[in-house]
């Protein structure tokens, strides 16, 4: 595809590291991903008005593409023929669609039996050569950082400064939408942590150039069973990674972020705040984002879910401008959706999830 139509390359000049006239951009028409304003949620978030930047249009179904397309045209820039990552089953997706078409050839650890089935699916269509393995995402990862040194396979995980450079723009195209007016708010989920670090970067950049002239308060929301960002944040002694991170919300099931300390850093400079939620709390979330007519995936819901009880405790006002991110599109994990909605949710500890805006199908005999 064009740069031209690429929602990420649109802002090229903010992207030093490549000169797009010499180099070859990977692109498939990435970002571009629109604002919308959805009234229900705001009502259940506590809020006059909310307004959600939904990276699920993206071509692969979520926020990792516009990360990707800076990776993996430095990928084919540096020459690389094999590209490699540790997914949760998005930056895999991604990471196989971008390689594939660029003729590198992808190769991609998961952990066995905790990613979604259309995120694998994305994985197998795109041509990658996909290992499952029995551990989880920190274990692996640590494995093959190692294993992607030794044998000069590109990592493209978001360890990856570039890709970090391509998810920065996500927060450059949502402020040009909105006539470079800051928001009081910008909500995200975490997991490892590489978006909020990018957005930070960001936003420290267009303030340092002066496009804009304050920095929004930043919101991170984790799942309750893998929230090591949050803990660090109730007394700040020292960051403990989680060994046995769990969540239904798998794109964020990550004890062990290695972007924390860059994380704290965007935190701090924002007077931003961290906040966990539960599995109950993100089902029902999540089931009234569908009901906007929007959809997303179970960890983009904890962005709601985390507005909610932070209007909640008074921390985030009524009439605060609000902009929550969700990271990938509803159709990433199908399963989850048919089992919320028919009552067969348990949390990883099995515990029922109560479908409080479930929506069951009606079977006619
Ligand atoms: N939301 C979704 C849908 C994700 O896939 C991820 C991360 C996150 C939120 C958290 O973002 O890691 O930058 O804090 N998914 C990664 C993956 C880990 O492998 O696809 P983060």
């Amino acid at each position: 595809a064009p740069i031209d139509q690429s929602g990420v390359w649109r802002y090229r000049e903010l992207l030093g590291f490549v000169d797009t006239t010499v180099h070859k951009a990977v692109t498939l028409r990435e970002g571009n991903t629109p604002l919308l304003p959805a009234p229900p949620a705001a009502r259940y978030g506590g809020l006059d008005a909310l307004v959600f930047k939904h990276q699920g249009f993206n071509p692969t179904g979520s926020f990792k593409d516009n990360g990707m397309t800076c990776g993996a045209t430095q990928g084919l820039r540096l020459g690389m023929r094999r590209v490699a990552c540790v997914s949760t089953g998005n930056t895999s997706a991604s990471m196989a669609a971008y390689a594939s078409s660029a003729g590198m050839t992808p190769i991609i650890f998961l952990p066995h039996g905790n990613i979604s089935y259309g995120k694998l699916a994305q994985a197998l269509e795109y041509g990658a050569l996909t290992l499952q393995v029995e551990a989880n995402f920190d274990q692996i990862l640590a494995l093959v950082r190692v294993l992607a040194e030794k044998t000069g396979i590109y990592l493209l995980n978001s360890v990856n400064p570039f890709r970090i450079e391509g998810q920065k723009t996500i927060m450059v195209e949502m402020l040009d939408q909105r006539d470079w007016q800051v928001p009081d708010w910008v909500v995200v989920p975490g997991g490892n942590l590489g978006n909020i670090s990018a957005f930070g970067k960001g936003f420290r950049e267009l303030l340092a150039m002066g496009f804009i002239d304050r920095l929004p308060r930043f919101a991170v929301i984790q799942a309750a069973g893998s929230a090591p960002f949050y803990d660090y944040f109730q007394d700040r002694s020292e960051f403990r990674s989680i060994p046995d991170p769990e969540t239904l919300a798998t794109a964020i099931r990550i004890g062990d972020p290695v972007s924390w300390p860059k994380a704290i850093q965007v935190i701090d400079d924002s007077n931003g705040v961290v906040e966990s939620v539960t599995e109950q709390e993100i089902a029902d979330a999540k089931a009234i984002i569908g009901q906007c007519g929007i959809g997303c995936e179970p960890a983009s819901a904890a962005t709601l879910a985390g507005i909610r009880k932070l209007t909640a405790a008074g921390v985030m006002a009524p009439d605060a401008d609000v902009v929550a991110i969700l990271t990938g599109n509803v159709l990433k994990d199908p399963d989850y959706i048919y089992k919320y909605h028919t009552g067969q949710l348990k949390t990883p500890s099995s515990v029922p999830i109560v479908p409080t805006y479930g929506n069951a199908p009606i079977v006619v005999p």
